[in-house]
């Protein structure tokens, strides 16, 4: 892509005269091991807030024997992004700053479940904005039906049988159960 297409593409038109202003981009990352309803919610509700949201897939280092692939991560997310024309998925490892970067973004989206969400999220909030102050951190708090889910959780369950009915995209509801049914075949042999 040429970088004018590539400004053109991070403009919008506005105002009465059609002036071009640049385009307002949100990161929301996560390593979204997989997708949750709290997530899509968060994904829904900072669609409206920016003319085009990024979901970045993040390679987690620290996140031994990750549930999916991170190709896999961001297929399930875009089987559940249908009805949302300006929400992209994209995959990152690195500095989250340099991804925001990459995109011409302006701010990072977090969502916020619990006070333990905040104290961690803080501290990441001042530390991207130490690298670049520019970016900003946008937190959206947690539906209340939503404060209680995390991946973790839904693989916990799925895991001992529970139903995950309810907790996750149903697009996207057989493949996680197939795959925590392959991974509990290989624990068994
Ligand atoms: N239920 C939820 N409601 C609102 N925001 C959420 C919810 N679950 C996660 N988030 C937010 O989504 C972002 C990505 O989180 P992450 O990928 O760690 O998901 P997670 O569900 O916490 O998974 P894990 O259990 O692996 O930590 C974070 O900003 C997190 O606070
Ligand atoms: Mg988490």
């Amino acid at each position: 892509m040429s970088s004018d297409s590539r400004s053109e593409n991070r403009t919008r038109r506005a105002g009465a005269g059609g002036k071009k202003c640049p385009l307002r981009i949100g990161v929301y990352p996560g390593s979204f091991d997989p997708l949750t309803n709290g997530h899509l919610d968060i994904i829904r509700r900072a669609s409206k807030l920016f003319d085009k949201l990024i979901v970045g897939v993040l390679v987690n280092d620290s996140k031994k024997n990750p549930l999916f692939t991170i190709e896999e991560r961001a297929a399930l997310i875009r089987k559940c992004i249908g009805g949302m024309p300006n929400v992209e998925v994209g995959t990152f490892s690195g500095l989250l700053v340099d991804f925001v970067k990459q995109h011409g973004a302006v701010a990072i989206v977090k969502g916020l479940r619990a006070v333990s969400d905040y104290e961690y999220e803080l501290q990441m909030a001042a530390l991207n904005k130490h690298i670049d102050g520019d970016i900003d951190t946008i937190f959206l708090m947690a539906d209340v039906q939503n404060s209680f889910l995390s991946s973790s959780v839904v693989k916990e369950l799925a895991w001992h049988g529970g139903s995950i009915t309810g907790l996750v995209p149903k697009e996207i509801e057989q493949d996680i159960v197939d795959n925590i049914k392959k991974r509990r075949a290989e624990a068994d042999n």
